[in-house]
């Protein structure tokens, strides 16, 4: 059984630098995108440096798709490359910062908006085939390269009995992930992912190779557990690895029965058309009455109760390892859910409680939960996640009041009905507790730049995170999350709820994120990248992504 326990997952591509802009002497790319000569030069030389064994004149075929969000896809960067060791990640930042051309990073392409981890008319720096996959003989610790994604990590590791603190859908990227934090469904024993790295290969920005670990350079250590890719960029990650057998979790559905209610009392008529839609919409009114009959439902107020009760309650039970509620409407047929994920350890002895179909306020329409491995929910997540629509994240951290959460609801509903009309819309609110990840994290190796203290208090992180189909729709989109967070943290601010933190990884564009962390823990983060990167290679050429 204890025999070498090292695989590399090293299916290596021989094509390293792919351009997009032929030979040309001008400053244009074959796709019309316009270059500054400081770029084309750039990608020139990196050509010949790390080889052009890929078509000259397109991007790489899969690079488009490899990104999620379709607002990341509608940027094109002048070339891509795709490095096969950190060398050549040394060797392209040392090209880069010499000929001053911008550039992004992509890990697994999950950021949210466009030029995040693909940069427009710049240099597209994908890891992708950085796909190291390893677990150390003793297995406390795997190495992960940053081309991974968490569904490959976690069936490797399972096969050993090991864990690590990592995304809870397959497809996520580890990089980005990682640098910002990352909520994994074992995160209020363990901490943010961020908290279990123990040690990073960077590349500088003077191009050096380092190891950072928490004795060797204390203070980078602290700045990447949430500095995001202002620092260096990441080649490989040593994590913590756990041993972890079953759990208990899944997916519960609850289909809302007061919405219509709701609504009267906003004083918002929703009449029927007579039309198909005028029967579709009357026979999807029969879904939730029906549910409800069955008692197989729940009500939006309910819910809501139920959060506030579960995150108040939490603190004294051990067994909860993590859990969200996803609030939805969907359009065909016309109805509002409540989803539920929910995971916890030791699943003998007494029921969950979660798993008390009074838990939310009725029983589930719909349930998923039983004893199972980690990686079978996290699989079964992947499919609700679909890649190439657009999307929209802005996330506001807060103390959790049921009553006050009725208005932000409310809210939500006011918005939907706005833009309800839109091709593929898909609005969504996410609510889960961050109080016992973020009390977790401060204990572990000095603590990160998040700056949560004790008195923090029940919050909660707010994700907001429509869906929709067309480019044309963006503003309408932007404009009304705009509406909807600016009522909310209005309200939150009014009652004296609003805590001033953005997580990272759920952060819209404009949102300040560093500002979050508070001034003290800011001022130290510019320090240190100062120390490390004293010409600015990161925070200058790099204008996609949040900056301290
Ligand atoms: C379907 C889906 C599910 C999600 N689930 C969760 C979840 O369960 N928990 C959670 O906390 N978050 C979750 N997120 C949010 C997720 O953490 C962020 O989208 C994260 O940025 C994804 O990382 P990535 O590597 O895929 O993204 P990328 O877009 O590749 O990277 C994000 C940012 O990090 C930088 N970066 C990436 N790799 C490196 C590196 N090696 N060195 C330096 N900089 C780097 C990039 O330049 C970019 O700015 C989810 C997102 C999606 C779309
Ligand atoms: C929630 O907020 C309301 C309104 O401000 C207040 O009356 C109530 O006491 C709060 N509840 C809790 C549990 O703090
Ligand atoms: C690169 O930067 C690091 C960190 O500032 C420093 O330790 C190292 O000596 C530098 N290397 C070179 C070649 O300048």
């Amino acid at each position: 059984m204890f025999l070498q326990r090292c695989i590399t997952l090293g299916l290596v591509l021989s094509a390293r630098v792919l351009a997009n802009g032929g030979g040309a002497q001008h400053p244009i790319s074959d796709h019309g995108v316009q270059t500054s000569s400081d770029c084309h030069n750039a990608c020139t030389e990196l050509v010949t440096v790390l080889g052009t064994q890929a078509s000259y004149s397109s991007l790489p075929e899969d690079f488009r798709d490899s990104l999620y969000c379709g607002r990341q896809r509608d940027v094109t960067p002048a070339c891509v490359l795709r490095p096969l060791t950190a060398q050549d990640v040394s060797l392209a930042v040392k090209t880069i910062a010499k000929h001053n051309c911008h550039f992004a990073i992509k890990s697994g392409g999950h950021a949210m908006f466009e030029g995040a981890s693909n940069a427009n008319g710049g240099i597209t720096i994908d890891l992708v085939n950085l796909n190291a996959l390893e677990l150390s003989e003793d297995m406390m610790t795997a190495s992960v390269g940053p081309g991974q994604r968490w569904g490959r990590v976690y069936e490797f590791l399972e096969k050993q009995g090991r864990v690590v603190i990592g995304g809870r859908v397959s497809s996520v990227g580890v990089g980005g992930f990682l640098l910002g934090g990352g909520i994994s469904f074992l995160s209020r024993k363990y901490g943010w992912a961020s908290d279990n790295i123990r040690s990073y290969e960077l590349v500088l920005a003077n191009g050096s190779i380092a190891n950072i670990n928490y004795k060797s350079h204390p203070d980078l250590y602290w700045a990447l557990r949430g500095g995001a890719g202002n620092f260096g960029i990441v080649t490989r990650f040593e994590l913590e690895a756990y041993e972890l057998g079953s759990i208990w979790g899944g997916l519960s559905a609850y289909v809302l029965t007061d919405i219509r209610s709701r609504y009267q009392a906003l004083n918002i008529a929703r009449p029927f058309s007579f039309s198909l839609s005028h029967i579709i919409q009357s026979a999807s009114q029969l879904v939730p009455k029906l549910a409800g009959r069955l008692g197989f439902s729940s009500t939006s107020t309910n819910v809501i109760q139920a959060f506030e009760d579960m995150i108040v309650k939490e603190k004294a039970d051990e067994s909860y390892l993590q859990y969200f509620v996803s609030l939805v409407y969907h359009t065909t047929p016309d109805f509002y859910a409540a989803g539920v994920l929910h995971v916890r350890e030791k699943p003998d002895g007494n029921p969950p409680a979660l798993a008390d179909p009074a838990i939310m306020g009725g029983k589930p329409t719909y349930s998923t939960s039983k004893v199972r491995s980690l990686r079978s929910l996290v699989e079964e997540i992947d499919p609700y996640n679909n890649p190439g629509y657009r999307y929209l994240y802005h996330e506001i951290t807060f103390r959790f009041n049921a009553t006050v959460f009725q208005k932000v609801f409310d809210f939500f509903l006011e918005e939907v009905e706005l833009i309800k009309h839109l091709p593929g819309i898909l609005p969504v609110l996410i609510i889960q507790p961050i109080s016992e990840i973020s009390r977790v994290g401060n204990n572990k190796n000095g603590g990160n730049p998040f700056g949560f203290t004790d008195h923090d208090g029940p919050i909660c992180a707010l994700l907001t995170n429509p869906q929709w189909d067309r480019a044309e729709d963006d503003e309408e989109v932007k404009a009304s999350v705009s509406r909807f967070t600016e009522k909310t943290m209005d309200l939150l601010e009014k009652e004296g709820l609003l805590h001033r933190w953005i997580y990272p990884n759920y952060a819209n564009e404009k949102q300040d994120v560093f500002a979050g962390y508070g001034e003290k823990n800011r001022g130290k983060l510019r320090e240190i990248q100062r120390k490390y990167d004293p010409e600015g290679v990161f925070s200058r050429l790099q204008p996609g992504y949040f900056k301290v």
